[in-house]
């Protein structure tokens, strides 16, 4: 079922996410699935429970974009163990859309987490992945990528929006 992505300007958005407790229940399966079919639909690359309203430490992450199953991966109580390097480059974020902006990263991340199963795993991202990982794992600890863009650039975007949802185009 695809579920309603929560636009920014909800205060769900920059809460600090809870731990998830009870694995392997069909509600947690359902949710995962739920949000690949969400994320998907929306043609992004990672989504986070509270972008879907539930305040949950659970991501999920594809960089293939439904292209290619291996790549979908369920990151429960994400912590992030190691980072390395630096890249720069544009992201957005399904509850902002329509805009970007450049964001200073890690070239390299080490992540452990659960999966729905309640298994504990460590995964090694780069690049995109890497990307992907860290602004999911930023959404748990309430916090956008807005906050990692210049002041200049963070008011240029919340001013655009702020026209959008007087015109009734932001919900
Ligand atoms: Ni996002």
């Amino acid at each position: 079922m695809i579920r309603k992505i929560i636009k920014y300007g909800d205060p769900v958005l920059e809460q600090y996410c809870d731990p998830v407790e009870e694995f392997d229940e069909p509600e947690l399966h359902q949710l995962v699935a739920d949000m690949f079919e969400t994320m998907n639909d929306a043609r992004g690359v990672g989504l986070a429970a509270p972008q879907v309203g539930l305040l949950k430490r659970l991501t999920v992450i594809d960089c293939s974009a439904g292209e290619d199953p291996e790549q979908k991966l369920v990151l429960i109580n994400p912590e992030i163990l190691e980072t390395e390097g630096e890249q720069i480059g544009e992201e957005g974020c399904l509850s902002i859309p329509g805009f970007q902006g450049d964001v200073t990263r890690a070239q390299r991340v080490v992540v452990r987490a659960r999966d729905a199963q309640g298994g504990s795993f460590e995964v090694e991202g780069d690049g995109l992945l890497a990307r992907a990982i860290l602004h999911e794992n930023d959404h748990l600890n309430g916090v956008l990528f807005l906050r990692h863009l210049t002041p200049l650039k963070r008011e240029l975007i919340k001013r655009k929006i702020r026209k959008l949802r007087k015109k009734g185009e932001w919900d």
